[in-house]
């Protein structure tokens, strides 16, 4: 283990040196049509209030985060009816002119192909979208009947068409997930070559019927960081919130283990806890964009510092 952890920091490091680029996480909505089995946000669930940002409040959130040095803006949320796209489209367009200088990345499901051109077109630079396993059966166990495994991974073959950097992953130690599931995920990831790898440990969500099973390990999830990292020297691999809500050093480990980006808080904070995609989930001290200067000391205390650069995707050289 400790001389695979090495190995992949040493690649990470050739790649990216010590630094660690920031992404601004702003929530926009809880809202979601979906019903994934293991999500908090699922549309049955109805132990939660559900939030919708306004344009505004995403402009003051981008504005809080542009002044403490963030040149990455992430927008996430639930998949909406495709009725409220145009109005994503207007959103980005703000963005993209208020802060050319800024990348724009946006978490928000599936959506038509179109839809994902629109957003292209408004000035959106990057797509995050798990496909949460490449295993058909377990992908079904997860995820209600409407929901299709093809139709998810047609959506990530669009969105790189479209020139998005594109970014998919996994839960590690979802229910039902096994070893070879995560061997066949390591195998299409390479296949598939995304921009960014998007991969945090299973939390249960108490509202929501896989909500009594076992969380994932921190340790596994590092281990995969390290495989990929070493498979994949350029992508962008995030040491994510569950691995900082699972374990104190989490995040750490997950940097430690090859990862390269953290991607703090920006939400509003009393929406921030609505946002509950699973229970206990970290989002003040240093996984908030407000305790940037908690971040950028965990960060030294293991020799890394902040890069506050834009962070794009390396290209081959
Ligand atoms: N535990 C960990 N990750 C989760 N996600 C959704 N629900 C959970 C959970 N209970 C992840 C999914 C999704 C991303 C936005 O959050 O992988 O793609």
């Amino acid at each position: 283990m400790d001389y695979l952890m090495r190995q992949a920091r040493e690649v990470a490091q050739q790649q990216f040196g010590k630094g660690i680029y920031l992404r601004g996480l702003i929530e926009l909505s809880n809202v979601c049509r979906n019903n994934c089995l293991y999500c908090g946000i699922r549309c049955s669930n109805c132990h939660i209030g559900r939030y919708t940002l306004t344009a505004d409040q995403v402009m003051a959130c981008c504005e809080q985060g542009y002044d403490i040095g963030f040149r990455t803006f992430v927008i996430q949320g639930g998949e909406w009816d495709e009725q409220r796209s145009p109005w994503i489209a207007e959103l980005i367009q703000q963005i993209r002119q208020r802060w050319p200088d800024c990348a724009i990345t946006l978490s928000l499901g599936e959506h038509p192909r179109e839809t994902y051109a629109m957003w292209r077109e408004a000035g959106a630079d990057r797509y995050l979208l798990r496909h949460e396993t490449h295993n058909r059966r377990l992908y079904s166990l997860l995820h209600p009947q409407e929901m299709s495994h093809a139709h998810r991974l047609q959506c990530l073959d669009w969105l790189k068409e479209l020139g998005f950097q594109v970014g998919c992953g996994i839960m590690v130690g979802a229910p039902f997930q096994t070893i070879d599931s995560v061997v066949d995920d390591i195998e299409y990831l390479i296949a598939f070559g995304p921009h960014m790898i998007g991969m945090g440990p299973f939390i249960p969500q108490r509202d929501t019927p896989l909500g009594r099973f076992p969380a994932g390990s921190v340790d596994l999830t590092a281990r995969l960081y390290a495989i990929l990292r070493l498979a994949m020297p350029m992508a962008l691999i995030p040491s994510t919130t569950a691995m900082a809500t699972l374990a104190p050093d989490g995040r750490l480990r997950g940097i430690l283990a090859g990862a390269n980006v953290v991607m703090p808080n920006l939400s509003p904070t009393d929406t921030r806890q609505l946002y509950a995609l699973y229970n206990n989930k970290a989002s003040l001290g240093a996984e908030s964009a407000q305790g940037i200067k908690m971040l950028a000391d965990e960060l030294s205390s293991i020799g890394y510092h902040i890069d506050w650069s834009r962070g794009d995707a390396p290209t081959q050289p």
